[in-house]
């Protein structure tokens, strides 16, 4: 792509859309077999449509929120010891591979330590939302003119199976790959070693993972900091029905729902629900679908796992890597680690 007036970081901006044809096909999919089952569920992947994206943008500022501040505190702290660490032994450059980019904004910590030690830098994130990579890779180029990116509009399933088919490609130097924000959360046990396995599918050895989780704390922090008082991550949480309504003609009314977070100890989660707050059914044409919901009937739409250092040790081992360093913020919060393939 060559520079215009309108876009004079073009030539170093490439932007791949890896699973568009199918991903509509899926989301019609998973939407009727969730909504259908007992107990209903929607899936945390399609929280992020433009709106969706910028209402977690908005968590992140939230006081109650502490995760993303914590993570901002270790890499502020830690950058040049993170680059350090994952940098080759003959120092040759370092790539950076970022699942889960959003808008970026902690990313920047390290894309700068890494241009303390190199001249230039290939940044590869990878989102769900075309819109957030769109905007956030533009703001990166402005700010760094020794980076050029690789973006890829995808989810992580179609992102790691595309790297994997490169992996025979030879790329000079080391990659670093990041996941941050506690996205692994997200993830159960087995699934979060599944995705951790499939990550070290493409990696070689030597290559390094800087792993965001937060760890495991007190019911009340972890229950506010995902029903924040401003009503931020219900609003998140309840976009999912407005989304269903524009792309599936749903009536959903969001009024007639509320947001529900729990966090249960015993599994070492928080869990996210929409509650119908009252007997109704709600039709989805474009789906041929109609549903009733009893008054108190709880939709799953997400779980946040929080982590000890000793099941972070053990998913390291488990998935093919060994975790060299863990750094905290100072009030032990969040933990990022380096998980190093071996
Ligand atoms: C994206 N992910 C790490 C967030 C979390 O903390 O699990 C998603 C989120 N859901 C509600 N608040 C934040």
């Amino acid at each position: 792509m060559p520079p215009t007036a309108e876009d004079p970081h073009a030539a170093r901006l490439r932007l791949h859309r890896l699973d568009t044809a199918d991903a509509r096909a899926a989301f019609a999919r998973d939407t009727s077999d969730g909504l259908s089952a007992s107990p209903k569920q929607l899936f945390p992947k399609y929280f992020y449509d433009e709106l969706g994206s910028e209402l977690f943008d908005a968590i992140c500022l939230v006081p109650e929120y502490y995760l993303t501040r914590a993570e901002n505190e270790i890499l502020a702290c830690h950058a040049a010891e993170i680059a350090a660490a994952a940098a080759a032994p003959d120092d040759a450059p370092l790539s950076l591979l970022e699942l889960g980019s959003g808008s970026a904004t902690k990313t920047r910590r390290i894309i700068e330590a890494v241009l303390k030690r190199q001249t230039s830098l290939l940044y590869l994130p990878v989102d769900i939302s075309v819109s957030a990579l769109e905007t956030s890779a533009r703001a990166l180029l402005q700010s760094y003119p020794a980076l050029s990116i690789e973006a890829y509009a995808s989810d992580y399933d179609a992102a790691l199976a595309h790297f994997g088919r490169e992996r025979g490609r030879e790329r000079g130097g080391r990659l670093l790959a990041l996941f941050l924000g506690s996205n692994i959360g997200n993830f159960d046990r087995d699934g979060a070693g599944q995705f951790l396995h499939a990550l070290r599918a493409v990696l070689r050895d030597g290559d390094a993972l800087l792993l965001g989780a937060d760890l495991k704390k007190d019911r009340a922090t972890l229950e506010a900091a995902y029903d924040d008082a401003l009503g931020v991550t219900a609003a998140f949480n309840l976009n999912q029905l407005v989304r269903l309504n524009r792309e599936f003609d749903a009536d959903f009314d969001p009024r007639a729902f509320r947001h529900v977070a729990v966090y249960h100890e015993a599994a070492g989660r928080v869990e996210i629900y929409i509650e119908s707050r009252q007997a109704q059914v709600v039709s989805l044409p474009k789906l041929d679908l109609e549903i009733s919901f009893a008054e108190g009937e709880r939709v799953h739409t997400e779980n946040s796992y929080k982590y000890d250092r000793e099941g972070l040790d053990a998913l390291a081992a488990h998935t093919g890597f060994a975790c060299t360093h863990r750094w905290t913020d100072a009030a032990g919060r969040f933990s990022s680690n380096l998980f190093v393939a071996r």
